[in-house]
């Protein structure tokens, strides 16, 4: 069974006064999260992730389509009650403090007094906000701060499936440091975790799948390995000390390959199958392999190709595109 199913889902905002417009924020959105990963939604601002998440969660109605959580639609109430869900934009009353927060969300799950007061406890410290802190008015509090009573609050019900947006927003380094480690701690509990953000780094690091939206389509949908190529392996770069000869590079660029001239020598990109032929012209023209390294993209990479273009024009470009990409950055 998958912990999230998100089946054709479609939102239309009305924007403008007279006469209102539809925007379609959401597209066809269709995804698949299983039990026990935690998936990173990645996508340029506006994209449609908060409206994704938004919807999960019927903070917002779908245009069309539907989503079902462990098996059951989201449109049935007690889906909640296994839901912790961070807001991008939490909004809570400055007058209250953490722990009365905590309280408060606790009394909406229907948990006893002792009960809630045992998980704020826990909870404060998880999150790592610390005793003077967690009784000092919200309005008083810092924005990373804040940050971590969001995601205090979206574990008051102890839940099995985790939506967070933008969770590491307004963190220091070891705040982010930390709740990486805290995502990990809960997916090793067997919580599932959905999350937006753009810190490529955080998904890098932590996520078993990813999804990339642009314009409220998914463009790509995979692990960090299978997107950003390092598991095709269809690219490989050799390095070589010496010269190439003109029949070479012909051979070179037939094979689908390219070479770039550097001080020392020649970098060479060959599709992987064709890695032994290029050695045996390499050894031909007199020239010494320094080293032979698969091409890797890297997620930042990926992501701006698909800021840049479409995912069929990438497709079309093929692995050439990856090579010339390869080209610009430092290896
Ligand atoms: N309440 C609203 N009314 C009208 N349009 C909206 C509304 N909320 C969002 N939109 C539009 O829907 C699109 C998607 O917005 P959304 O907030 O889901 O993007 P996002 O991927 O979360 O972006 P970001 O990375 O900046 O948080 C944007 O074009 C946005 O302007
Ligand atoms: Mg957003």
């Amino acid at each position: 069974m998958s912990a999230i199913i998100i089946d054709n889902l479609t939102k239309e905002y009305l924007v403008g006064f007279w006469p209102k417009r539809r925007v379609r924020a959401l597209d066809g959105l269709s995804l698949d999260v299983r039990p026990g990963e935690i998936f990173g939604f990645l996508g340029p601002n506006g994209a449609g992730k908060t409206t994704t998440l938004k919807l999960l969660v019927r903070a917002l109605l779908p245009t069309s389509g539907t989503a079902y959580i462990l098996g059951r639609s989201i449109d049935d109430f007690s889906v909640r009650q296994w839901i912790g869900f961070v807001p991008e934009h939490p909004s809570f009353s400055d007058l209250l403090t953490p722990r009365e927060v905590l309280d408060y969300f606790g009394r909406l799950f229907g948990l006893a007094q002792y009960e809630r007061r045992r998980r704020a406890d826990a909870l404060l410290n998880l999150v790592g906000l610390e005793p003077g802190v967690a009784d000092r008015p919200v309005g008083k509090l810092s924005r990373g701060m804040l940050q971590r009573l969001n995601l205090a609050q979206a574990l008051i019900n102890d839940p099995r499936v985790l939506l967070l947006d933008e969770p590491m927003t307004g963190l220091d380094p070891p705040g982010r440091r930390h709740v990486r480690d805290l995502l990990s701690q809960l997916r090793e509990q067997g919580k599932t975790v959905f999350f937006s953000t753009h810190i490529l780094s955080d998904v890098e690091a932590l996520c078993d799948r990813i999804a990339i939206l642009k314009r409220g389509r998914l463009v790509e949908c995979g692990t960090v390995a299978e997107l950003t190529g390092s598991q095709r392996g269809q690219m490989m770069e050799m390095v070589i000390q010496g010269t190439l000869s003109d029949v070479a590079r012909q051979k070179i660029e037939q094979w689908g390959g390219a070479f770039f001239q550097t001080p020392v020598g020649v970098r060479l990109h060959i599709p992987a199958e064709r890695l032994f032929d290029a050695v045996d012209v390499v050894r031909q023209c007199g020239g010494r392999l320094v080293s032979v390294v698969p091409v890797r993209s890297t997620l930042e990479d990926l992501f701006i190709d698909e800021e840049e273009s479409s995912s069929v024009d990438r497709r079309e470009r093929g692995t050439s595109g990856k090579a010339v990409r390869g080209e610009d950055r430092p290896h």
